[in-house]
């Protein structure tokens, strides 16, 4: 299972780098948008912070547009992914990119058939959006759970991104489906290292090793 960070600040990257968890990052404009003007730097800097593979999404709209901006894109850094929306006038794009060895991951996925879809087209990543689905009232897992079902049926190559996520449940079972990669909001990560029981384990642990009035450990 590979984790990315689903984020575009730089802080946040540069707090969760060094625990070796973080396989990559991916960003999206609404991510970008709360980074300031100087969006080049920021990708530059991102692509440099982590190792694996950096999400950056086309703004453009025209497909031939697109496809300029994806290339671009492509040229920023070695890690780089090209995001593009799922729109039925980038499928040409996205199939001549990809015939150009572009890895392209293909978002605002939302049902099961436009995932089988882009599967079919060889795309490095596909990204589900589940906590969207379920603000609709349609259960994002369930749908999550289908495409893993059809890329594992149809051994299709693409790896399928569990995005959107909102909590721990949603985190919890797109692992235990086997998603290849899920991208967490790093708000979520704290969560889940601040667990209340985990605290409380500390502080007892803390508390009884005081009363003790031993100062080392070992001697
Ligand atoms: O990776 C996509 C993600 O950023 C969307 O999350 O919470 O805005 O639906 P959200």
């Amino acid at each position: 299972m590979k984790l990315f960070l689903d984020t575009a600040n730089r802080d946040l990257i540069k707090k969760w780098v060094p625990t070796n968890l973080i396989d990559g990052v991916t960003t999206n404009p609404s991510l970008l948008s709360k980074e300031g003007k100087n969006i080049k730097d920021v990708l530059l800097d991102i692509c440099k912070m982590v190792k694996g593979d950096v999400s950056i999404e086309v703004v453009k709209k025209e497909p031939s547009d697109v496809y300029k901006q994806a290339k671009e894109i492509s040229k920023l850094a070695k890690n780089v992914v090209v995001k593009i929306p799922f729109q039925f006038e980038y499928l040409p794009v996205i199939s001549k990119l990809v015939k150009e060895n572009i890895k392209i991951n293909v978002t605002l996925i939302f049902s099961v058939i436009q995932a089988t879809l882009v599967a079919k087209l060889g795309v490095k990543y596909i990204s589900p959006f589940i906590g969207r689905l379920d603000d609709i009232d349609i259960p994002g897992l369930e749908q999550l759970e289908k495409i893993m079902l059809i890329k594992n049926n149809y051994n299709y190559k693409s790896e399928i991104i569990a995005a959107s996520i909102r909590n721990v449940m949603h985190m919890q079972e797109a692992i235990l489906m086997g998603t290849d990669v899920v991208t967490i909001p790093p708000s979520l990560l704290d969560k889940i290292f601040t667990h209340p029981l985990t605290m409380q384990g500390i502080e007892k642990f803390d508390s009884d090793w005081k009363k003790l009035g031993k100062k080392e450990l070992l001697k």
